[in-house]
């Protein structure tokens, strides 16, 4: 039999954790009676709670136990909680922006790259996407500005390529062609702007890219459209990149 999780904590924590605002709102919501636990106003901000029966205006909270999503970046916005300009939490509720633990873009992609990314506030799963220990392949879509020469495949293949300001060659990755200025990278890393300087590295320029699948997680299957995103459980996602069923 699966057990529920009961999870209790301190109110004003709680929600402000959670974004929802400061201890000293929590007070004047108290106050006013727009917080319950178990349907009745608690007497002190300073209440330990279980924390799926708290609501906030008749509504439950927002994901108190976690927060993990899929999410189609796209092109343009920022993979940073404080930048200036257009950023990924400009598509979520403001909320979560404030949540600890943070919830923060596992990886990231550069502002003119789109494609799939993952937000969580769960560290281990984003240690177990991202470290290269358990060989989590990226996929990606790229157009270049430059035909092929021809030798970039078996150059990415052998694990030798050095990118500037590296002190080790990228490990080995797939090209898959599709014509002299389209192709597929497959990452078994994930180094800063990798894609942009493998191909910076043989003599080109990418002009278009786009993350299409994480391990067998395949963006074009979750028919999310820029911009969009959905919730899941972090067990479910490791397994949807494994390719667990
Ligand atoms: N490689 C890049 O150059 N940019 C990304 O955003 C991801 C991989």
């Amino acid at each position: 039999m699966i057990q529920k999780q009961v999870t209790y904590e301190r109110l004003d924590k709680l929600l402000s954790r959670l974004g929802y605002g400061s201890r000293n709102d929590v007070r004047y919501w108290l106050k006013e009676g727009w917080v319950t636990v178990q349907g009745s106003v608690p007497k002190s901000p300073s209440e330990r709670v279980d924390v799926d029966t708290v609501e906030i205006e008749g509504a439950p909270l927002d994901h108190p136990h976690g927060l993990t999503i899929i999410y189609h970046k796209p092109l343009g916005s920022v993979c940073s909680h404080k930048e200036s300009g257009r950023l990924v939490y400009d598509d979520f509720p403001a909320r979560w922006k404030e949540r600890k633990p943070a919830f923060s873009c596992v990886g990231r992609l550069d502002k003119e790259t789109s494609g799939l990314l993952f937000l969580t506030d769960d560290g281990q799963l984003n240690h177990q996407i991202t470290s290269p220990k358990y060989h989590v392949p990226k996929r990606y879509d790229v157009y270049l500005a430059e035909a092929l020469r021809g030798n970039e495949a078996e150059l990415f293949a052998k694990g030798t390529l050095m990118l500037d300001g590296d002190d080790t060659p990228c490990l080995p990755a797939e090209l898959i062609v599709h014509d002299a200025r389209h192709v597929e990278v497959v990452l078994q890393e994930g180094r800063y702007h990798q894609v942009r300087r493998m191909f910076a590295a043989v003599g080109n320029h990418v002009e278009g890219l786009a993350r299409t699948h994480v391990g067998a997680l395949s963006l074009a299957d979750l028919a999310l459209p820029a911009g969009g995103y959905c919730v899941i459980a972090p067990e479910q996602l490791l397994n949807a990149i494994l390719g667990v069923k």
